[in-house]
């Protein structure tokens, strides 16, 4: 039977998982579950936020179903990990309006692209080291006192963008606007200042453009920095239909995205690679209302949807993106994020029944 890794990990992550098994058990498909774990909790009671196995598990599987985790101070992020091992180098967040749910706009429904691998997230980070050649042996004493006292004057952190992965992800972004008949592709860049990292991200973006505009000449192709596309998906969020950019830009562009549409308890994503394909809510552990039964479990849910899409279950993603849809446009229930004060477990039981009735 073909396998599925779950890594639930901490606080909420637990809660969302939970209630995305109840759904995925509730489907006639045929795929055994491997449990794995990765988190802060798990670093307490094994010393690493990511064991060997889980890695493992979720290399031998279909695909990877990952809940959230907390932050382990000192240590490198799990899901960063666990996305460099996969390969898995596309980051899909889309961001849609769903009927019945309070926000700033309507009919908003656009997908970032975000690249998956490098970037600022190459967590490759050190402290001025070029100063020290250079200054007398009393300015070195003193830095080495500075960070014995832990206290740091200067650390620098390196940004890695290559063509090769800025043409894939670019590349990448052609294929799924083809796919899912999108018209119009904006690379979002800060090339006027960082002229080196960023240019190259924006000319191998006009490479592919110039490549794929005799094949599809229906695509529209445009760049934007991205301090204006902070502002624009707020003043004409409508406007934007594929965005691809780099790894921090894409982070930071689509919690503000989750924001416009309802909040981060609506905004799944899939992280996409030749082989492998690891699926995640895009929030976080949230400690805030940890324990207490109220997240809001669609963001695992229709993150669960990607998944069964990647999976090519055409015919359970849709179902699952249809129960979600009518569920909230009915109004009758919702977790407190969306203004309602309904339990996890309720939202799951609503969906489960709708599925069942569709
Ligand atoms: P967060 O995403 O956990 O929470 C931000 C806000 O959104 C909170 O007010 C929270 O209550 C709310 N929220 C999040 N998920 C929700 C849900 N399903 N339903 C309803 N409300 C929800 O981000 P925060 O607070 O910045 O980080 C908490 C921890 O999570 C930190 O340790 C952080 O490093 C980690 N984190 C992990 C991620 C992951 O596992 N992929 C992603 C983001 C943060
Ligand atoms: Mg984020």
């Amino acid at each position: 039977m073909k396998k599925i890794t779950t890594i639930a990990g901490d606080g909420v992550g637990k809660e969302v998982m939970e209630a995305g098994l109840t759904i995925l058990e509730s489907l006639n498909l045929n795929y055994d579950f491997i449990k794995s774990k990765a988190g802060f909790e798990c670093f307490q009671n094994c010393g690493k936020t990511i064991p060997e196995e889980t890695i493992k598990n979720a290399k031998k599987s279909a695909a990877t179903l990952f809940g959230a985790i907390t932050s382990t101070p000192s240590e490198k992020s799990p899901i960063i990990t666990l996305r460099k091992e996969l390969d898995v180098f596309a980051n899909l967040r889309p961001i849609k309006t769903f009927e019945g749910v309070n926000s700033l706009f309507n009919n908003i429904d656009f997908l970032i692209i975000r690249e998956n691998t490098e970037g600022l997230y190459s967590q490759i980070e050190s402290f001025e080291k070029e100063e020290e050649k250079n200054s007398t042996k009393k300015e070195k004493k003193e830095n080495n006192e500075n960070e014995k006292n832990n206290k740091i004057t200067k650390t620098i952190a390196k940004r890695v963008i290559t063509k090769k992965a800025s043409t894939k992800i670019c590349e990448f972004a052609y294929k799924t606007a083809i796919k899912n008949n999108r018209k119009k592709i904006t690379c979002v860049h800060k090339e006027n200042v960082l002229k080196k990292t960023d240019g190259i991200f924006k000319e191998s973006f006009y490479n592919v453009v110039e490549r794929y505009s005799a094949k599809c000449p229906d695509i529209k192709a445009n760049d934007y920095y991205i301090d204006a596309t902070a502002m624009y998906l707020i003043t004409k969020p409508q406007e934007f239909d594929i965005i691809v950019t780099s790894n921090l830009y894409g982070d930071i562009l689509s919690d503000e995205g989750a924001g416009l549409v309802g909040g981060l308890g609506l905004s799944p994503s899939a992280n996409i690679g030749d082989k492998n394909g690891l699926f995640e809510p895009v929030h976080g552990s949230a400690p805030d209302i940890e324990g207490k039964g109220l997240a809001n479990p669609i963001a695992m849910i229709l993150s669960i949807s990607m998944m069964l899409e990647f999976l090519k279950e055409d015919f359970y993603a849709k179902q699952i993106n249809k129960a979600v849809e009518n569920v909230l446009k009915s109004k009758k229930i919702a977790t407190p994020d969306l203004g309602g004060n309904s339990k996890t477990s309720d939202i799951t039981i609503a969906i489960k029944k709708e599925l069942e009735n569709l």
